[in-house]
């Protein structure tokens, strides 16, 4: 029985504090995930395991196109469906917004995050070379929503 993804908000806070802090090395400060989290145009969904969040997908709504921002899954539940869970759902609220296409940058080195994506239909668009601190290439993907007037992401995994 697949978790259900809830829209998360500001009390969600320190949940989302703690999960990226195990699961993205602190890739926002508390101020940044306030905003995150308090913005309407900047989507964030999560999977509750009982009172535990357990995976998270952000992103900004900007003009027809979701940029995803983060997605992450606690390092002890990952391999089980949830990072693509969440993400389905962050892309299916992003269509009913009005976004018609996703993207984001993922590192050239992150196997695991690339084949999640990959497996839900993104496909590589360009190169920004030496993008990240460490000097490791970003991949740019991207995925289209809609299919001329039909919203492509639909249903259940
Ligand atoms: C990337 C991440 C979100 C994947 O979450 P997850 O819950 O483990 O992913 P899922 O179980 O939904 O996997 C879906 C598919 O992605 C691929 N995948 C996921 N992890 C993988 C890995 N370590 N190696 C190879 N393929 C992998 C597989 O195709 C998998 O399907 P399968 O299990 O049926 O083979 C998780 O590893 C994570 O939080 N990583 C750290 C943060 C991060 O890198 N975020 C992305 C930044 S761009």
């Amino acid at each position: 029985m697949p978790f259900a993804a809830i829209p998360l908000g500001p009390a969600d806070l320190p949940d989302c504090l703690a999960l990226d802090q195990r699961a993205l090395k602190g890739l926002w400060n508390e101020e940044q995930w306030r905003k995150e989290l308090e913005d309407e145009r900047r989507p964030c969904l999560g999977i509750r395991d009982g009172q535990a969040l357990v995976a998270l997908a952000c992103g900004w709504l900007v003009a027809d196109e979701l940029h995803i921002t983060a997605v992450a899954v606690d390092p002890g539940r990952r391999r089980q469906g949830l990072g693509g869970q969440v993400l389905w759902a962050l892309l299916q609220q992003a269509a009913r917004l009005g976004a018609r296409h996703a993207t984001l940058e993922v590192s050239a080195a992150n196997q695991a995050a690339q084949a999640l994506y990959a497996a839900r239909g993104f496909q590589t668009a360009g190169v920004r070379r030496a993008y990240y601190r460490n000097g490791d290439d970003a991949l740019i993907q991207w995925l289209c929503l809609h299919d001329g007037k039909e919203v492509r992401i639909t249903g259940q995994l």
